[in-house]
C-alpha cells in the first residue's frame, strides 16, 4: 500500500498533489480560466488529440482542464473510485450517465421517490428517447427483481430519499443486481465519502451533486460521476462494444471520449477551484452539521405541534438499523418534519429569522423549504401522490450556526 493511501480522509484530500509541477510552485492549484492550450508543434497537438501522451495533455477546456482535473483527483482520493468525471451540476451528472448507458427499447428500474428534476428526467426526458422507467418500491426486493428483464440498463436510487428519508438496502440489492448483471447507480449527494463507502456497499457508479456539501457553502454548481470499475460492461447492450483500456472501463471511456464532449456540460474552472477548496473542509463541516441535525431532530420530536420527524438516526425511524450500518451512525444534515397542515408550515416558515427560506442542501446556512409548493410545485396532484409528496411536510437542511440559535428560532416559529 502506498504511504498516502494509509492517510485518513481529510489528510488525503488536503495533501492531494496535481500531477504536473507548477511553474511557480503555487501551493493550491491555479485557476486555468482559458479555453484552449497551445502546443510546440503539429505532431504534439495531433498526439494530444489522439490521447497518445503519457501524461495527459489538455487541448480544450470543454474536454479537460487542469483545474477541473485537480478537483477530480481530490474526489478520487476521497472516494477510492477508479475514475471521476466532474460536470456542471448534479443534473448534468445524472443526464450524462444515463445517456451513456441507456438505449432505446431499454429500461431503468428506480423508486418514484426522487428529487423532482431527477424524476422528471426519467419520466419525460429519457422517455422521449424510447427509454422506459419502471418505478418500484425499493424496500421490496421481489418488486425490484420482477421489474428487471434482459433490457434493463441500470438500477438507480438515491442514498436517502428526499424528502421521504427512506434508505434502500444497497447491500441486499447489489446481490440481486450482480446475479442479473445490472449495474447499481446511486445518487449519494445526501451523505459524502467521509461517512459512506459506496464501493463497499456495492455501488458501481456513484452520482453526486457537488453543489451541496462539496462546494464548501453553496459557492458554485457542480456534479460528479464516479466509476468504481466494478461492473462488467459486456452485459450492457450499448457499452459492450465500447473500448476498455488499462485505465478506463467501457463506461468511463464512453463518458470521457464521447458523451461529456458531445453534451458539453463541463464544469467551469472557477467553480472547480472553489469546490477543490470545499473538499478540504468537507469532513469538518459534515460532522458539525450532522451533529446539529441529530440534535434538532430530537428537539423537534419533543414539540407538541410536530406530528412526525424523519431522520434516520432516530429510534423512531424504520431505517435506523440500516442507517447505522451504512453511515456509521452519521446520516447527514437533512431532516424533514410534518405539522398539522400546509398553512401551519407556511406560518412557521414566515416567522423564522435565523433559518433561511431557500432551496438547496448543505449550505453553511440552515435552509427551510416546503417541498410540495416549490420543488414539486409544478407536478399534478396525481403525480405528487405517486411521488409521495405531502403538503404538511417541511424540509430542513442544517448548517453551521450554533444549534441553540436554531432551536430558539424554531421555538419562536412554533408559537401560534
Ligand atoms: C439528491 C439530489 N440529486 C441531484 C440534485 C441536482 O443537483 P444540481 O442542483 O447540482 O443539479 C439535487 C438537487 O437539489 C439533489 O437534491
Amino acid at each position: 500500500m502506498e504511504e498516502q493511501e494509509k492517510d485518513r480522509f481529510s489528510t488525503r484530500i488536503i495533501n492531494c498533489r496535481y500531477n504536473k509541477a507548477d511553474a511557480h510552485g503555487a501551493i493550491s492549484m491555479p485557476i486555468y480560466r482559458n479555453a484552449a492550450f497551445e502546443f510546440p508543434h503539429s505532431e504534439a497537438i495531433a498526439a494530444a488529440f489522439q490521447y497518445k501522451e503519457e501524461i495527459y495533455s489538455h487541448t480544450y477546456s470543454r474536454i479537460t482542464n487542469p483545474t477541473v482535473e485537480n478537483l477530480e483527483q481530490k474526489i478520487k482520493a476521497a472516494s477510492g473510485a477508479d475514475n471521476v468525471m466532474s460536470v456542471a451540476s448534479g443534473m448534468a451528472a445524472i443526464s450524462n450517465t444515463f445517456i451513456a448507458l441507456a438505449h432505446a427499447g431499454g429500461n431503468i428500474v428506480t423508486s418514484p421517490h426522487l428529487f423532482g428534476n431527477t424524476f422528471s428526467f426519467f419520466k419525460f426526458t429519457l422517455a422521449a428517447f424510447g427509454v422506459e422507467t419502471r418505478f418500484v418500491n425499493t424496500d421490496n426486493i421481489e418488486e425490484i427483481a420482477s421489474a428487471i428483464d434482459e433490457n434493463t440498463c441500470a438500477f438507480f436510487c438515491e442514498l436517502i430519499t428526499n424528502p421521504h428519508m427512506e434508505i434502500a438496502d444497497l447491500t441486499e440489492i447489489s446481490k440481486l443486481l450482480r446475479q442479473r448483471h445490472v449495474p447499481m447507480i446511486v445518487d449519494t449527494t445526501i451523505v459524502p465519502w467521509c461517512a459512506f463507502d459506496a464501493k463497499k456497499a456495492g455501488v458501481n457508479i456513484e452520482i453526486v451533486s457537488t453543489t451541496k456539501y462539496v462546494s464548501g457553502g453553496a459557492t458554485s454548481l457542480g456534479g460528479a460521476v464516479l466509476d468504481y470499475g466494478t461492473f462488467d460492461w459486456k452485459y450492457n447492450k450499448k457499452l459492450s462494444e465500447s473500448p476498455y483500456t488499462d485505465t478506463m472501463s467501457q463506461f468511463s471511456f464512453k463518458m470521457k471520449r464521447e458523451i461529456m464532449r458531445n453534451l458539453g456540460a463541463c464544469i467551469d474552472p472557477d467553480s472547480a477551484s472553489m469546490q477543490s477548496l470545499g473538499m478540504e473542509s468537507l469532513e469538518l463541516r459534515f460532522n458539525r452539521a450532522s451533529q446539529s441535525a441529530y440534535e434538532l431532530a430530537r428537539y423537534l420530536e419533543k414539540q407538541d405541534r410536530v406530528i412526525k420527524v424523519n431522520y434516520t438516526k432516530l429510534e423512531t425511524s424504520p431505517y435506523k438499523r440500516i442507517s447505522d450500518k451504512l453511515f456509521n451512525g452519521n446520516p447527514g444534515a437533512m431532516l424533514t418534519f410534518s405539522l398539522e397542515s400546509k398553512e401551519a408550515c407556511f406560518k412557521l416558515m414566515n416567522k423564522l429569522r435565523v433559518i433561511r427560506r431557500a432551496t438547496n442542501l448543505f449550505d453553511n446556512k440552515t435552509l427551510i423549504i416546503h417541498p410540495e409548493s416549490t420543488i414539486y410545485g409544478t407536478f399534478s396532484p396525481e403525480m405528487k401522490h405517486v411521488m409521495g409528496i405531502e403538503d404538511n411536510l417541511l424540509r430542513l437542511s442544517v448548517g453551521l450556526e450554533d444549534v441553540e440559535d436554531l432551536k430558539a428560532d424554531i421555538e419562536k416559529g412554533l408559537i401560534s
